[in-house]
């Protein structure tokens, strides 16, 4: 275990149904650092970056007009164990599978509007931390 940093966001969904408070108030709870936040609208190219593993697949272009449909939340977390602790809150990727409890579980119903995104390894999060805050990535 060790202090880590990932990258998590509040998908448009989340945004649109008011659940930013709620979402951020369960990290906090937690425990976990939120380093940097902010609210921004994804431009086309960041969000194909972003989700460039999944480029191919039937359910990409969707995703990616979904996740530039409207503003996001996006957020650098810092914590113990916190890339797979955010994970652990978000829930099962299918809202269907998540547990109650978790963010996914508690929030979403269908996989296509899952209301939270967090890094899934150590190099994703250096990576999207990158994409959305930049080189430096955040400055606290
Ligand atoms: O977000 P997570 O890392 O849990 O899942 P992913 O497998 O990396 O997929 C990224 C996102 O694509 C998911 O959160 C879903 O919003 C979406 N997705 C979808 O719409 N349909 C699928 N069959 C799989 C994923
Ligand atoms: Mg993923």
């Amino acid at each position: 275990m060790a202090t880590e940093r990932t990258f998590a966001m509040v998908k448009p969904d989340g945004v649109v149904r008011g659940l930013i408070g709620t979402i951020v108030s369960r990290i906090e709870a937690k425990g976990y650092r939120i380093v940097a936040m902010k609210r921004m609208r994804i431009p086309r190219e960041l969000a194909e970056r972003h989700y460039g593993e999944h480029q191919g697949k039937p359910f990409f272009e969707p995703l990616v007009a979904f996740i530039t449909s409207g503003p996001v939340v996006a957020m650098v977390l810092e914590g113990e164990n916190a890339i797979a602790g955010w994970r652990a809150m978000m829930g099962a990727t299918n809202p269907a599978d998540a547990a109650v409890g978790t963010i996914r579980g508690d929030f979403a119903t269908t996989i296509d509007e899952n209301v939270a995104h967090g890094s899934d390894a150590p190099a994703t999060a250096r990576r999207e931390i990158e994409i959305f805050f930049g080189e430096d990535g955040p400055l606290d």
